[in-house]
């Protein structure tokens, strides 16, 4: 294993208060966003709103690595240019979404396991040789009534640690992404004890796998209460057997939200408690947040932490830098500038909130 080149690479992913963008959303989840703005649903179509991102000019001054599907590492820009050469020209480091998505997982109602490993160790050197230098392979964790289980749990652990161990051996750096989704109505604190569950059980799989965790990146989700969370007090049972957590929700007021900074402490606090200080990095993603909750959260967390923390806190956003931009382009070729400005402004707030400076006069400015 090429420990230095896995540091080197780790280290550049988050280094000069830049970020990752995702843009490995599968062939069926892009399509789907297509469809809910009219755009067609066609090879072309992806191609062309790929290029709009990755020709965006000056993105490489916020974006240190983009998060490629296995369509878009193949493609081209109109004029033949290969997106990977446009991205170096750009000092954009390309990485690449390597599982096979979260399908059922057999005999837990609810669950998902993700799949990919089948066959990988080929694919990852494949990537590696076309200039890929780091993966990404997201694990789902779903709160609900008895949710999840112990043993979801550590199979989605142990697969994390499965991809991670074998990204390293052909000098890829994993990014590690266990995401406890918003969907449902858990409150802030549940979410909290289950993304603590989760990040103990990955940690324990990684260390046993061998994973050099100085060449990782994890890419958690913020803590957050679910979508549809009841604003009243009420006792929640979540997970079961061994892992069952009693939850009482806080007493909140009707439609209060916690704030930016009690998102900020929780998540915080979370991840202090859970990952070793040897992981150069935590990159996270937004998981259906605004655009600008995310940035105004990621800026919260880095004003009133970053000073004492041990790796640095990024991001690795899709949906909370690309959508404002989808929702202008919309398919048509006179929408690009429009477009790309949108997507360098959110990728300049989020290079702002690493720093601790995203103010909400930035959405106001567009700038
Ligand atoms: P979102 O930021 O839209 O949650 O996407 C991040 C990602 O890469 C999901 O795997």
């Amino acid at each position: 294993m090429n420990t230095q080149l896995l540091i080197d690479t780790a280290k550049k992913m988050v280094a000069q208060d830049k970020g990752l963008l995702a843009m490995d959303e599968s062939n069926p989840t892009c399509d789907k966003r297509f469809a809910k703005l009219g755009i067609p649903q066609t090879v072309e179509a992806r191609r062309a709103y790929r290029e709009l991102i990755i020709t965006t000019p000056g993105l490489g001054e916020s974006i240190s690595g983009v998060i490629l599907y296995d369509e878009t590492i193949r493609q081209q820009k109109k004029d033949g240019k290969l997106f990977l050469k446009i991205l170096a020209d750009s000092g954009i480091i390309p990485g690449i979404k390597v599982d096979t998505g979260a399908k059922s997982l057999a005999a837990h109602l609810g669950e998902k396991m993700t799949e990919g490993l089948d066959g990988l160790r080929e694919r990852l050197a494949e990537y590696f040789e076309m200039g890929a230098r780091f993966a990404k392979w997201r694990a789902v964790i779903t709160i609900g009534d008895g949710l999840p289980s112990r043993s979801g749990l550590e199979a989605n652990a142990h697969a994390l640690a499965r991809y991670a161990t074998l990204c390293q051996e052909v000098g890829l750096v994993p990014i590690v992404e266990p995401e406890v989704v918003m969907d449902g109505d858990h409150s802030l604190e549940t979410c909290l004890k289950v993304t603590e569950e989760v990040l103990r059980n990955v940690f324990i799989q990684l260390n046993c796998q061998r994973v050099f965790l100085e060449g990782v990146i994890l890419k958690p989700n913020m803590v957050l209460p679910g979508l549809s969370c009841p604003p009243h007090e009420e006792v929640k049972e979540v997970g079961a057997g061994e892992q069952q957590y009693q939850v009482r929700l806080k007493d909140r007021q009707p439609d209060e939200a916690p704030d930016v900074d009690e998102v900020a402490d929780t998540t915080v606090n979370c991840l202090l408690r859970t990952v070793p200080a040897a992981v150069p990095g935590i990159a996270f993603l937004s998981g259906g947040q605004s655009a600008a909750l995310a940035s105004a959260r990621l800026n919260a967390m880095n004003v009133r932490f970053k000073s004492r923390l041990p790796w640095a806190l990024s991001f690795s956003f899709a949906r909370a830098i690309q959508q404002p931009a989808l929702e202008i382009w919309r398919g048509q070729e006179a929408n690009v500038k429009a477009a790309q400005e949108a997507l360098l402004h959110r990728a300049r707030c989020n290079r702002a909130a690493r720093r601790g400076e995203y103010t909400a006069a930035m959405e106001k400015i567009g700038s």
